[in-house]
């Protein structure tokens, strides 16, 4: 099975190395057979040959590989962020990774968060009218179909059910942005008729996050649009305690390709620094481990962040004097120190080989 590994700009080239150092491990350790390829997509190769995702990279990427790794993308030097759209929303839509899967852990319990991945607001579709070379006119319209709001709420409804998890809400915003909001709503209701373990509800996205950053504790999981997903997964991060912490999975559930990265982006303020977090990029590479059927290694993975949080190595942005390395060192020893106490997998079995 084989990873394309994109770590993109700024701090993306410093927490993806932690994750290749983990995938590595875990590898060797539980005899995963993960090969990876490593790919220079971002901006640097934008700026010196203008290619962003290169032709043909979709095929390639859904004929040869089972997932995609990325770190960030984002750098001063492209302002409009051209190459971040051409690259990663070309990846989402072009792979038809519409399930943009955002938990949040937070003290009250965790929050899932689903957001739809490939239209809305970011379906490309719009322009602008210039006046006097100044955008005098500007169009970015929302676009849903019926079929991408069913699928996607379907799964998002039968994830959430079987994970039993007990209450869904529908975010939306149906009072200002009617036609979207209606087909939302009659899709969500609809669905829902299918989940009878499942109490859903619906709310205003404005008094959604009023409610969450007051208390996050009713909440278990939550259903939204693109653009409110976007927000409301960093509206969670600050909840969870920074935007170094919170992870997510983009999938194509009928293809099972997917692709994870940190929800963090490039953040120019800390890159070269040494210090960026790579805690979300590690809990992103537990959710692909998870998704690639490797709950076991992805459970050691994820005791020993929680272990490695708690301890003098946490980095700045959680108030901590640890690096990015030695983040990473805390994780690996973490990982080698449960797996010696309880005896390793692939070890004990080589050695009853030479004992036979
Ligand atoms: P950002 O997420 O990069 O940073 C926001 C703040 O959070 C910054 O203060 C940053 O230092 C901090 N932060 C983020 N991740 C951190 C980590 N792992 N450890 C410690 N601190 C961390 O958001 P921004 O500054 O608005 O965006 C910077 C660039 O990244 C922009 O070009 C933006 O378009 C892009 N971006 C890309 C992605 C992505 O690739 N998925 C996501 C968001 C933003
Ligand atoms: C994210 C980012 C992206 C998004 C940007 C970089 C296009 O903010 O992954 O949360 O809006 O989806
Ligand atoms: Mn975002």
């Amino acid at each position: 099975m084989k990873i394309a590994v994109v770590p993109g700009d700024g701090i993306g080239q410093e927490v993806v190395p932690p994750v290749l150092d983990v995938l590595a491990l875990l590898g060797e350790e539980f005899g995963l057979g993960i090969e990876y390829e490593v790919f220079g997509w971002g901006a640097d190769q934008w700026l010196s040959s203008g290619v962003g995702l290169p032709e043909g990279a979709l095929d390639m990427l859904s004929a040869q590989y089972s997932a995609v790794f990325l770190g960030a993308l984002g750098d001063p030097r492209i302002p409009d962020m051209a190459h971040g759209r051409d690259i990663l929303l070309g990846m989402r839509r072009g792979l038809d990774l519409y399930v943009n899967h955002r938990p949040l852990t937070l003290p009250t319990g965790v929050v899932d968060v689903y957001r739809e991945n490939t239209q809305g607001l970011y379906a490309g579709v719009g322009g602008t009218v210039l006046q006097g070379g100044l955008a005098g006119v500007a169009i970015d319209e929302c676009v849903y179909t019926r079929p991408t709001v069913e699928k996607f709420v379907r799964y998002c409804l039968r994830r959430l059910a079987e994970e039993e998890r007990g209450r869904v809400v529908l975010v939306h915003k149906s009072n200002a942005v009617p036609h979207t909001g209606r087909l939302w709503q009659e899709v969500f209701r609809r669905e829902l008729e299918d989940f009878p373990q499942l109490e859903g509800s619906e709310e205003y996205v404005d008094s959604f996050c009023y409610n969450l950053v007051r208390d996050p504790s009713p909440y278990e999981g939550v259903v939204t649009s693109n653009l409110f997903g976007d927000i409301i997964s960093d509206i969670g991060a600050a909840l969870m305690g920074g935007l170094g912490l919170a992870a997510s999975a983009s999938i194509c559930p009928e293809t099972e390709f997917a692709l994870f990265e940190p929800v963090h982006g490039s953040a120019p303020d800390i890159a070269g620094k040494g210090v960026a977090n790579p805690y979300a990029a590690l809990l992103s590479l537990a959710m692909m481990l998870d998704h690639l059927g490797h709950g076991g290694p992805s459970a050691v993975l994820r005791r020993a962040l929680a272990g490695a949080l708690r301890s003098d190595a946490a980095t700045p942005d959680l108030g901590g004097r640890g690096t990015t390395a030695l983040f990473t060192a805390e994780v690996t020893t973490r990982i080698t120190r449960e797996l010696d106490d309880r005896g390793r997998p692939r070890r004990a079995g080589a050695e009853e080989v030479r004992h036979a």
